[in-house]
């Protein structure tokens, strides 16, 4: 009889995650495991699915509870979005390079499964930057000049995060960066885009980008591909995945967090700035929306 699998990781800020084949999934402080004998250390075994999605999903949930007594939950503006637009431009606008880069490396390494994965994720994501630009344009905003100009600074560190982990010398961690987001992204619901949609101009279509990053898009397929391809992984390389996605959501969550918690104005100073114009976004009737960016429990 085969025995159902079991799969634990440590992640950096002193936990363990421990997660079984049939979906149950346990937290424990790094003293308890070393007491516990079997999760003393690292892991060996095959992965499963199931297992490997308690994981990835545990790091998520671990990297946002560290954030969770400041949690900003304002509601979102029309300034907001813009922000959040040009932010989506630059989370985007690098990756399919980014893996290409990567890809390369598990080509040097003797790896052809990762490599080719990689080359898959580069060329599904090919593209995401420009249907951010799309919907700025279609909001009236100057777009190639507010990217060019500005990055809010809680996505520069996802963006250098990035950067650096597809120039590893073993970028494994590349993946569990992109499980991440696209996890993230994958919650998004048909609620969320009709919220967004009552803050643009009657007429106006400037959800592409988030219709394609949210739970009605190809984000899902990405985020099922992305669980059954960690799950072949051997277990040194699957830790690694999981250690990543737990510090990949440590800083999205600081990040994300850092910039709603913003008052409007500065926002609206900061776009301006960027556009070298006013963008008349202080002027515009104040309609509000929530979007929950919050990992499911
Ligand atoms: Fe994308
Ligand atoms: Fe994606």
């Amino acid at each position: 009889m085969t025995r159902p699998v079991t799969e634990w990781v440590e992640v950096n800020g002193g936990a363990s995650i421990i997660a079984r084949e049939s979906g149950e999934v346990w937290f424990y402080t790094q003293d308890e495991c070393k007491e516990s004998g079997p999760f003393a250390t690292p892991m060996t075994g095959a992965g499963s699915v199931r297992s490997t999605v308690g994981l990835l999903d545990g790091a998520i949930n671990l990297g946002f509870a560290r954030i969770q007594e400041n949690l900003a939950t304002p509601a979102l503006s029309l300034p907001g979005y813009i922000v959040a637009l040009i932010g989506a431009y630059h989370t985007s606008v690098d990756t399919p390079r980014n893996l290409l880069r990567a890809a390369r490396r598990f080509q040097q390494l003797g790896r052809p499964e990762v490599t080719a994965y990689l080359e898959d994720r580069a060329r599904e994501e090919t593209g995401h930057d420009r249907l951010a630009l799309k919907d700025l344009r279609a909001l009236g905003m100057p777009a190639e000049r507010l990217v060019a100009n500005y990055i809010p600074e809680g996505i520069k560190s996802l963006c250098r995060r990035f950067d650096s982990l597809c120039a590893e010398d073993y970028p494994i961690g590349s993946i569990g960066y992109s499980y991440c987001l696209e996890r993230i992204a994958a919650l998004k619901q048909e609620s969320d885009i009709a919220k967004v949609r009552t803050l643009c101009p009657a007429g106006v279509d400037a959800t592409r980008f988030l219709r394609s990053h949210s739970g009605l898009g190809s984000e899902v397929t990405h985020v099922e591909e992305t669980i059954a391809f960690v799950a072949t992984l051997p277990a040194d390389d699957r830790i690694k995945v999981v250690q990543e996605t737990y510090e990949s959501a440590v800083i999205m969550a600081e990040g994300y967090n850092r910039e709603l918690l913003r008052p409007e104005a500065e926002m609206i100073a900061a776009l301006e700035e960027a556009a070298g114009e006013p963008l008349g976004l202080g002027m515009l009737p104040v309609r509000t929306a929530h979007i929950d960016t919050q990992p499911a429990a």
